[in-house]
């Protein structure tokens, strides 16, 4: 990788490497403007991730009734990773890694003098996110080389390169913001880098209780509101409007024919938004749904498809108990 012309940041054994100013301010302005004035209107889920909504996130993810990162977590701790890749020698590469809680239940399980075989690849949308695992990260585990990766993962995975062996890491069924056939070319489009012996672990939400699921984007405390009133602010930062977060709210539901939990946001009263970017002005009524996250619930048919498509093999799948949750480890073969 040329990291010449980008933004390094060194911290000890860790670098930061940011990659985004390759998108550009630019193509965020005009996604957003148009998402705003489609209709129906719709913004990006992954604007949601600033500090404040990263933090908002990681709150979520304790809570009692958002079973999914508790799950995936107790999943995690029994994963074997010595047994599902060479741990002596193997880049890690975490898609959409957010905080360390997930990477470091697996790197627990390794042991010290592997540690300096293994370079860590966290690849996330958010700095500062990436910022803080990489402080903690390189305490927890010294000798592990971390190359942090400031990245719209999504559109750039060819930033990713070498010959060693990998392990791609999608956890926390953060699969599920993509549409189903998105999903599949992005799985397709990475097990296109891989090589025979490469593996790819997935993290998927399964589908069960309906009431179950829309508690999780439900919870009683308001964090999952809050989450999602914020993208607002994320919005007004990008596109200098002046959205006000309580004339909107919130809502989570399961909708059945396409298996996912959507959030929306609800006007409470017609509006006029101005932006200077653009000369049009955002216009939206009262009642009017903006809709900021698609969370996609998938049963075994679904997961096998994706190995399918993508031309992987299901090596291994942990799931807990109750079969909430699944981890899927994929091998190219
Ligand atoms: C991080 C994308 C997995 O879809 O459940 C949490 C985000 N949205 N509460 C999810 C989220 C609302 C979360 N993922």
């Amino acid at each position: 990788m040329d990291y010449s012309k980008r933004d390094v940041l060194e911290r000890g054994s860790a670098t930061i490497v940011n990659c985004l100013p390759e998108i550009g301010r630019e193509t965020a302005v005009a996604e957003i403007f148009e998402g705003l004035t489609a209709y129906p209107k719709r913004i990006s889920s992954k604007y949601f991730y600033d500090k404040k909504g990263s933090g908002l996130f990681e709150r979520i993810t304790v809570l009692k009734e958002y079973y999914l990162s508790r799950t995936e977590k107790t999943i995690l701790q029994d994963v074997p990773l010595c047994a599902i890749t060479d741990c002596a020698d193997v880049d890690i590469v975490e898609l959409g890694s957010g905080d360390h809680s997930k990477i470091t239940l697996l790197l627990d399980k390794i042991p010290e003098e592997c540690l300096p075989g293994i370079r860590y690849f966290p690849v996330d949308i958010s700095r500062p996110a990436l910022e803080a695992s990489i402080v903690e990260l390189s305490s927890l585990f010294t000798g592990l080389e971390i190359h942090g990766i400031v990245a719209d993962y999504i559109h750039q995975m060819h930033l990713v390169t070498g010959k060693r062996k990998k392990l791609y890491c999608f956890l926390g069924s953060t699969i599920g913001n993509l549409q189903r056939d998105e999903a599949m070319a992005f799985v397709s489009g990475i097990s296109a880098t891989m090589l025979p012996g490469d593996g790819f672990l997935i993290g998927f939400d399964r589908i069960k209780d309906v009431s179950v699921l829309e508690k999780a984007y439900n919870d009683a405390e308001g964090l999952t509101a809050r989450f999602n009133r914020n993208i607002l602010n994320v919005v007004n930062r990008l596109i200098e409007t002046d959205f006000d977060c309580e004339d909107f709210e919130h809502r989570a539901f399961y909708n059945q024919e396409d298996r996912r939990i959507e959030m929306h946001l609800i006007a409470s009263k017609d509006m006029r938004v101005n932006t200077p970017l653009v000369q049009d002005d955002i216009v939206i009524q009262k009642g009017e749904m903006i809709h900021t996250e698609n969370s996609h619930k998938f049963d075994e048919g679904d997961i096998a498809l994706f190995a399918e498509h993508a031309g992987l093999s299901i090596a291994m799948t942990f799931s807990d108990e109750k079969e909430w949750f699944s981890l899927v480890h994929l091998r190219k073969t």
